[in-house]
């Protein structure tokens, strides 16, 4: 988005900017359900890459896993239900273990994608619990469904 930007601007096309600016403006608000959907569906492929040794997907799937926390969440209503400050400080660490999982990937060492995606997945999991849907629970082992459909204990906390 901003390198088209960039590049319009060169292109001395601020109108054309405006216009695409208005588009965007225009779009319907995303369903929060949808928007997590989305980011499940990323974290999971991103896991089964990083297990494999496919790090080029991995950091794909993490990009856009990305795109939908910084364009999609923001602009979509979340529950309002259970600890919402508790939720927003989850939501900090889970975008500060996605930094960290995005560096591990870019200079990837198994142990430490590991420990990061692990890291993340309890950052996931404890805002469902805030936000009453602790019953989401995102595996923190690479390669898991997302979320486990498994009979796994809910309240199992290191794997
Ligand atoms: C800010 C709080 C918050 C964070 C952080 C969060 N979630 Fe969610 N998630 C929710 C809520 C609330 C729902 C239920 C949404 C609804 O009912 O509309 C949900 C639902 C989901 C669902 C079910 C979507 C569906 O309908 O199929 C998945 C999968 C999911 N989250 C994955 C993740 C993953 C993976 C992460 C971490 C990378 C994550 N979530 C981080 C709040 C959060």
């Amino acid at each position: 988005m901003q390198t088209r930007r960039a590049r319009l601007d060169r292109l001395g096309l601020p109108a054309l900017v405006a216009i695409a600016l208005g588009a965007c403006r225009g779009e319907p608000a995303p369903r929060y359900g949808q928007a997590m959907h989305e980011i499940g569906r990323r974290f999971e492929v991103l896991g089964r890459a990083a297990a494999a040794g496919r790090y080029e997907l991995a950091r794909y799937e993490l990009d856009e896993l990305n795109e939908v926390v910084e364009h999609d969440l923001p602009r979509a209503q979340a529950p309002q239900v259970g600890d919402l400050v508790g939720a927003a400080a989850s939501l900090r660490d889970m975008r500060l273990a996605l930094g960290r999982l995005d560096a591990d990937l870019k200079h990837p060492e198994p142990g430490q994608v590991r420990s990061s995606f692990a890291l993340t997945a309890k950052a996931c999991n404890a805002c469902h619990a805030s936000l009453a849907h602790g019953f989401i629970e995102i595996p923190q082992e690479l390669g898991g469904t997302v979320p486990r459909t498994d009979a796994g204990s809910l309240v199992r906390d290191d794997p």
